[in-house]
């Protein structure tokens, strides 16, 4: 990322015509460097030319008319050496190609400008974790057969938002395929996948139900573990043309495939697959290559038609198929067997045992026959899970059907009854609910162990089982860790003790909001885009979980639940109020308490909800202890809602401004040292210490909330806005509060970190003076705190006035204060350059928390933890707008007009550009 320190002092609109050129200039230069540095480090050939001065003219170089490297080709020229590191320099760089080379060593970092990777076939040792981390523009990806060590897929993927195809076939990686290809997943264009010949493990992720992925290559695995669980998944993959899942450990049935209307090549020979081989494969017209070879497949041999590439040769294949001619159907006895395991998945212990077309002739496990008929079936105790088949019914010759201890769910079919010489029937220690049918008289009846039999529905967690058939074991499994997941976010919820007040809920407030804080056009274009996205992914599935948790995100939070624990949204539950909606306390079950933030419903302006995903996705990527938690949302119809943790104290608004009126007492010094700490290390962590850069934009003191213990935590993400990759600074629409916004950035937009430092400049001078940013009461020249501190700052004698006098001060508080009004005049500079960073701020302020170090409880894990979040996959989206969106943003003629007009009119902004 460029740092751009601009030594400019004037007018801004010098500043920013310099900006350009200030950029251009230097980095072309050294753009030339870091090709030069490159020549030496590859054996670059003849051929390439590399002589010029001119590097644009260098061939497999490509440069834009600003002369910006944007691409180097170099593939299959048997170059030997390594990358330099510098190469992340060439920050216009779009392209980089250097496949089916013998290049070795670390692959260094490259520009987030980079739209294609193509290394595959060369000798790279390592590619670094986070090398896609903020590559929004990155659509291919192909860096297979590379001896790369051991690396996983990482999170940071997910920002390659652009990402078409992603090539990785034989490059060292390990762990699970992450959940996040998928229709609702950060890739909406994603077409190829292809990580064959790695060390993956686990399942095919339920995630890619539905995704635009044509070619699926996970064929090959090598460790110890494999890709396992079944392919279940693939029937709601629509848009595949091509999937390679051979070599791995997969088991239960070829799913049913009628959907894929486009597959063509199938592979999935040498895993564990069983059951019958579905008609929709061996009837898919769009079939070509097919490859089964080598599982434990049942049934009649698949006879594909004319044309499509078979590798199912019987010789040598370990299927149970029950003859050896394609096409001829199997017994009928085996069939009625074969139907009554397709509900239990198609076990892999009966694909194993049953050989041929005569369940009497072989000992087929858990059937008995006599005299050639089946008399017994003896299924107990094998750990199968399922509904018992009505199918059963067609062994006329069974006497006894065995079903005991197992985990079979649903009730006993009716069909049962029929069976003419039934003499018993144990379904004894399963999970069945339902009427017992009536049977005749003298067959034994087993079912104890049911506990919800007899009743006509099976409960709660009975009703996880409620499924039916092998295809959707899945769903029973996905139902199952939904409930898991909704468990555990309450838990969460629940272990949170901290109370959350929104902003000051004074008469004062709306008064004062409409006069000082604009929000100027702050529709952007795609709010509509997000928030379809968001309903679709995040709140349709909200309705289905029946007042547990959605499935497609563990953040979701039904109304249900939310109404319950607010004792529907009751007036004595309210806790803040304001222009967004209101804020209310709710207690969970076992007592501990979150805050609601319920968006004001029916009015049809679009800040709302933008403010709204904006929120949840910063609030969801960033976590950190003096950040206020999000602890999940909703989204239903109309409503939408934000739970945090409950913050007891308030805002610091409320302890700074409105002690009497509270009947609080007043904070006392090294509070407000602490307090201020507190924020420096949450924004520090928002600047710098995540990923991205996320600016608050609207710091202030009603939106630093303190829990119980008197610690601070930054509140109210709905105006954060990410700092697009590479750029120090950029434009945007203005959103915030007067008196706490730079001038710069309410002047003319530009945004940059250093917004946020003069806003907690501002705060500081707050926490010094006990003085509302802004205070209406005082004579007009004294209104804008920063203007009347910094003139007070000069003199002595006038800073003593200045101090809050609730404040108890001796001597060493003295000096403490001294140092933190200075420290809030850095803050708050004119320029930004002057400003210092946050991280700068902390050091300050922490050597002065040190002198109380006893009072203070031991800050150790500072920095927070970034938890890999299961973001609701709808708002990847969110980021891929947002990512694209700010570049585009200026400020346009007329909102510039609108800012102006409220610079005039409340003086406020303006103060500092007039200041000497
Ligand atoms: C799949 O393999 C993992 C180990 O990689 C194991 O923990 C898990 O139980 C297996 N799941 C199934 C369904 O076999
Ligand atoms: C799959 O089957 C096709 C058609 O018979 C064959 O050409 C191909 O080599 C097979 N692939 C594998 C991996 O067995
Ligand atoms: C299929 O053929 C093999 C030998 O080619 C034989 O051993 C096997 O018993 C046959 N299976 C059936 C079901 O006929
Ligand atoms: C087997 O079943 C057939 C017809 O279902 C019947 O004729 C025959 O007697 C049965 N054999 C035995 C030993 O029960
Ligand atoms: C079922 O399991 C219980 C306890 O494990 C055992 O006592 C009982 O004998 C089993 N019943 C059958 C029919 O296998």
């Amino acid at each position: 990322m460029i740092k751009l320190e601009l030594d400019f002092r004037g007018s801004y609109n010098l500043v920013i015509l310099l900006v350009f050129s200030i950029v251009i200039i230097p980095t072309t230069c050294q753009d030339a460097d870091v090709m030069n540095i490159l020549k030496s480090t590859i054996n670059s050939p003849l051929t390439f030319q590399w002589t010029d001065p001119d590097v644009c003219k260098w061939r497999r170089i490509q440069c834009d008319s600003s002369k910006r490297v944007t691409a180097i080709q170099l593939g299959s020229q048997t170059l030997q050496g390594f990358l330099p590191k510098e190469l992340g320099k060439l920050t216009n760089l779009q392209r980089f190609e250097c496949q089916s080379n013998a290049l070795t060593g670390a692959f260094p970092y490259l520009s987030k400008s980079l739209q294609r990777l193509v290394i595959h076939d060369n000798k790279f040792s390592f590619i670094p974790g986070d090398f896609f981390t903020g590559m929004s523009n990155l659509q291919e990806v192909r860096i297979d057969d590379n001896p790369f060590s051991p690396w996983q897929i990482p999170n940071s993927l997910r920002d390659c938002v652009a990402l078409q195809t992603f090539s990785a076939q034989s490059a060292g990686i390990v762990g699970t395929i992450p959940n996040f290809f998928g229709r609702d997943g950060p890739f909406p264009g994603l077409i190829f996948l292809a990580l064959s010949n790695n060390f993956l493990e686990g399942v095919l992720p339920a995630s890619l139900s539905g995704s635009s992925i044509e070619t699926l290559l996970v064929n090959g695995q090598n460790g110890n573990n494999k890709l396992n669980g079944t392919l279940a998944v693939i029937q709601n993959m629509e848009s595949l043309k091509q999937i390679w899942a051979n070599g791995n450990s997969f088991t239960g049935p070829i799913p049913d495939l009628s959907r894929l209307h486009q597959l063509s090549d199938v592979n999935l020979r040498d895993n564990q697959l069983t059951g019958v081989v579905p008609p929709s494969l061996v009837n898919l017209p769009s079939l070509q290559v097919v490859n089964l070879t080598n599982n434990y497949l049942q049934g009649s041999p698949p006879k594909f038609r004319d044309g499509v590439g078979v590798d199912n040769n019987m010789e040598g294949s370990r299927n149970q198929f029950c003859t050896n001619v394609s096409g001829q159907p199997c017994s009928s006895l085996v069939n009625v067997l074969l139907s009554v395991i397709e509900p239990l998945g198609y076990p892999l212990k009966f694909a194993e045992s049953w050989q041929g077309n005569d369940p009497c002739a072989n000992k087929w496990l858990g059937v008995v026959c006599s005299g050639g008929n089946i008399s017994v079936i003896n299924f107990q105790s094998m750990g199968i899970t399922g509904t018992i088949s009505p199918s059963f019914a067609s062994l006329s010759s069974l006497t006894k059907l065995l079903l005991a201890n197992n985990s079979l769910v649903g009730t006993i079919p009716n069909q049962l009854t029929s069976m003419p010489l039934l003499q018993e029937l144990d379904v004894s220690n399963n999970h069945l609910y339902g009427r017992v049918p009536s049977f005749p008289k003298g067959v034994v009846l087993k079912f104890g162990g049911n506990p919800d039999i007899g009743k006509d529905k099976p409960s709660t967690t009975a009703s996880s089982y409620g499924f039916e058939g092998s295809g959707s074991k899945n769903n029973a499994v996905g139902i199952t860790i939904m409930i898991l997941v909704g468990a555990i976010v309450l838990l969460g919820v629940g272990a949170l003790l901290f109370i959350k007040f929104w902003k000051r809920p004074d008469n004062d407030w709306r008064k004062s909001r409409s006069r000082h804080e604009i929000m100027v056009d702050h529709k952007y274009q795609w709010d509509e885009n997000v928030m379809n996205a968001s309903v679709a992914g995040g709140g349709g599935g909200g309705g289905e979980g029946g007042g547990a948790l959605s499935p497609t995100g563990n953040m979701v939070i039904s109304i249900q639940v939310l109404r319950q624990v607010t004792y529907n949204f009751r007036k004595e539950n309210i806790i803040g109020k304001g222009g967004f909606g209101t804020v209310y306390k709710g207690e969970l079950h076992d007592g501990t308490q979150i805050a609601v933030k319920r968006m004001q419903s029916g009015i049809t302006d679009e800040t709302k909800p933008n403010e709204f995903t904006s929120e949840i996705a910063v609030l969801t990527k960033v976590r950190h202890k003096h950040l206020v938690a999000l602890l999940g949302y909703c989204l239903d119809g109309n409503e939408r809602l934000l739970v945090y943790e409950y913050m007891p104290q308030g805002a610091l608004s409320k302890h700074l401004f409105n002690c009497k009126e509270e009947g609080i007492k007043p904070l006392e010094w090294k509070t407000r040292l602490s307090i201020a700490l507190d924020v420096a290390r949450g924004v520090e962590y928002l600047h710098g210490l995540t990923e991205q850069i996320f600016i608050h934009r609207d710091l202030k003191p009603s939106n630093i909330l303190l829990g119980e213990d008197m610690r601070a935590k930054v509140s109210d993400f709905g105006l954060v806005r990410l700092a697009p990759e590479g750029k120090a600074s950029f434009q945007t629409r203005l959103a915030g509060t007067f008196g706490y916004m730079a001038p710069e950035y309410a002047a003319m937009g530009r945004l940059t970190t250093k917004a946020d430092v003069y806003s907690f400049g501002v705060i500081l001078m707050e926490m010094v003076t006990g003085r509302k940013a802004l205070d209406e009461s005082q004579p007009e020249e004294n209104i804008h705190l920063v203007t009347w501190f910094r003139r007070m700052l000069l003199n002595k004698d006038s800073f003593q006035t200045m101090i809050d006098k609730t404040i108890e001060i001796d001597e060493e508080t003295y000096e403490s204060i001294n140092t933190v009004a200075e420290l809030a005049g850095h803050c708050s500079a004119r320029e930004p350059y002057q400003r210092p960073d946050m991280s700068h701020v902390v050091n300050v302020l922490s050597s002065l928390v040190e002198v109380w170090k006893p009072i203070v409880q031991e800050v150790d894990d500072v920095y927070g933890i970034n938890f890999d979040m299961t973001l609701p996959e709808a708002l990847q989206r969110w980021q891929a707008f947002e990512g694209k969106s700010t570049i585009n943003l200026t400020l346009s003629p007329s909102s510039l007009q609108t800012s102006g007009d409220n610079t005039h009119s409340t003086t406020s902004p303006n103060v500092s550009s007039s200041n000497p």
